[in-house]
């Protein structure tokens, strides 16, 4: 069991997934995006229409639902989903579908199972105080709310998608509100984890950081 864990959380659009993705192919090892595993039971949830008030039957779903995660591919019920779950309307549940502490322990279990039997740089919000904490590096990734909209604000132009400033950084706020002050597993930084504040640094810049703290750590 001397697999590698290399925990990374922070709010939303601090460039986690982008890091973890990168720093796992530099590494050579799993990429798990646990937002990913949330998104997809939000989707479903919609999809089936369920009341996002009717806590037992969302935990009904998650517990009749079957995620596979390949790296950045996504199946939900055997059926590939990867675009779906980036949608606004997932996007603006999603916090209020990871709110519920018995979906969370559906997910944290499978989470530490990939970790169990895999090298893995997992990103998220509970990922060095909860899922894995044992982890050999933690790392809290944080960026200015302004660099954060503007990265979002990009991203999404690149996509053709129609975008307004004002309104991504109000849904980052938000969605960073619920994720902090949720009572079970909020996002927090562990104890023991490394504060990196990305605003102004490239992508190559945080990963170098990052490779730096793991050599020193591991
Ligand atoms: O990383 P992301 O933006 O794709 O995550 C979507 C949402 O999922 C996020 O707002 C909160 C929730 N989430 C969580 O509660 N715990 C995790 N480990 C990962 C994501």
């Amino acid at each position: 069991m001397n697999h590698l864990q290399i925990a990374i959380d922070g709010p939303a659009g601090a460039g986690k997934s982008t890091i973890a993705r990168k720093l796992a192919k530099n590494l050579n090892i799993t990429y798990v995006d646990t937002g990913a595993m949330y998104r997809a039971l939000t989707y479903k949830i919609l999809k089936d229409k369920i009341e996002i008030n009717n806590i037992d039957s969302i935990i009904e779903t998650a517990k009749n639902t079957n995620i596979l995660l390949i790296e950045d591919e996504l199946y939900l019920d055997n059926q590939h989903i990867t675009d779906e779950i980036r949608s606004k309307e997932v996007t603006h549940y999603v916090s209020y579908i990871a709110q519920i502490p018995e979906l969370r322990k559906i997910l944290v279990e499978l989470q530490k199972k990939i970790a169990d039997n895999n090298s893995v740089v997992m990103d998220g919000r509970d990922i060095g105080t909860f899922v894995l904490p044992n982890a050999n590096v933690k790392i809290f990734l944080t960026a200015s709310i302004e660099e954060r909209a503007y990265r979002r604000y990009n991203e999404l132009l690149l996509k053709d998608q129609p975008v307004n400033l004002q309104e991504i950084k109000k849904s980052i706020e938000e969605r960073d509100k619920i994720d902090s002050q949720r009572d079970y597993a909020p996002l927090v930084k562990a104890e023991d984890a490394i504060e990196l504040d990305t605003t102004g640094l490239s992508i190559d810049e945080v990963i170098e950081k990052i490779i730096h703290i793991i050599h020193r750590d591991k």
